[in-house]
């Protein structure tokens, strides 16, 4: 091989190669150095390699947009830089999932992509990906795209399984669950769900939000949002759906599903759910804070509006 070699390239030829091969690696090494070096002077330098035209965010051209603060990458959602004195002292990354939360420059803070617009500085860093969780951080679709209501919660790169409340689906773009109409995932709808078209009806009904029961379970029924949008809605637990009067109700007043609760709840819980006996507590006890969901759709409250507290 080496004999092949100097056998077809002089000496002449071979110490130029020599020499432009040297002098490329030497460039690229001092692009690599300038490009990875920490510290103010190297920085500004490489804050204008990356600049281009038109770029209209923050620390642009090297130049720290105000004295101090931390300031969002022109390019790079969840890249930001910390400038102190006018000078960038410290260029920084978001721990993956998350991107630079760019409202406020006094504060170093970085959150969900959910409520950060990107879309000008669209790069991230390369994922770091582990066991269901595309990124170390974020809220992620269950792998089955059949699976529409279960989705994933990751935190440094540990997952857990979420299930959405009944009837409702997760919803990639807001990070929470919504109404199937709402998340518009295909696969997802309300229809091919819950195999449950709303019939046709006039306008009249069509604008009262007509409800039908479900005919697989008593204790659900569909909403038809303008007469036209279906959408899965249950009531409390001991109650099932009347269809008389398209409300929730006691199982006891409607016949075809007297017996639903049974093997689920024993007579007396029916009774005690029905009747409950208020326990009094001391009003100077604090309110109890209760779980909430970490999201303030206001879709997400409409399940409870839809199980009304019937007698
Ligand atoms: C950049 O700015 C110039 C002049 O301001 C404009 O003509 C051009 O369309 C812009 N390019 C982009 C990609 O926005
Ligand atoms: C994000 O910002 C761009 C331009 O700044 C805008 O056109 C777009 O509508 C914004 N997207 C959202 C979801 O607010």
């Amino acid at each position: 091989m080496q004999h092949h070699y100097s056998s077809i390239v002089d000496m002449k030829t071979s110490s130029s190669l020599a020499f432009f091969a040297f002098a490329y690696i030497y460039l690229y090494l001092a692009i690599e150095v300038a490009s990875r070096a920490p510290g103010n002077s190297n920085m500004r330098t490489k804050l204008k390699i990356s600049t281009m035209p038109n770029a209209t965010t923050e620390a642009i051209d090297g130049e720290c947009p105000e004295s101090d603060g931390f300031f969002a990458d022109a390019y790079q959602c969840d890249k930001y830089y910390e400038c102190r004195d006018d000078t960038v002292i410290a260029e920084k990354l978001c721990p993956d999932g998350t991107v630079f939360n760019d409202f406020n420059p006094t504060h170093e803070k970085c959150d969900l992509p959910f409520n950060i617009n990107c879309s000008q500085r669209p790069k991230l860093q390369d994922p770091k990906p582990t066991e269901h969780c595309p990124r170390l951080n974020g809220y992620f679709n269950h792998e089955d795209p059949n699976i529409c209501n279960k989705f994933y919660y990751c935190v440094d790169g540990k997952f857990n399984l979420i299930t959405c409340p009944d009837g409702l689906v997760y919803n990639e773009r807001t990070g929470i669950c919504s109404w199937p109409d709402e998340a518009k995932k295909k696969g997802c709808s309300s229809e091919e769900l819950f195999k449950f078209s709303c019939p046709k009806v006039d306008n009249t009904i069509a604008a009262q939000h007509p409800r039908y029961l479900d005919p697989e379970d008593c204790q659900f029924f569909y909403v038809c949002i303008n007469g036209e949008v279906p959408r899965r809605s249950g009531c409390k637990l001991g109650q099932v759906f009347n269809d008389k009067s398209g409300a929730c109700d006691w199982p006891r007043n409607v016949p075809d599903c007297i017996e639903w609760y049974k093997g689920i709840l024993t007579d007396a819980e029916l009774e005690a759910l029905e009747h409950p006996t208020p326990k009094s507590r001391p009003s100077t006890q604090p309110q109890i804070k209760r779980y909430k969901m970490k999201s303030s759709n206001p879709d997400i409250v409409k399940i409870s509006e839809t199980t009304p507290i019937t007698n």
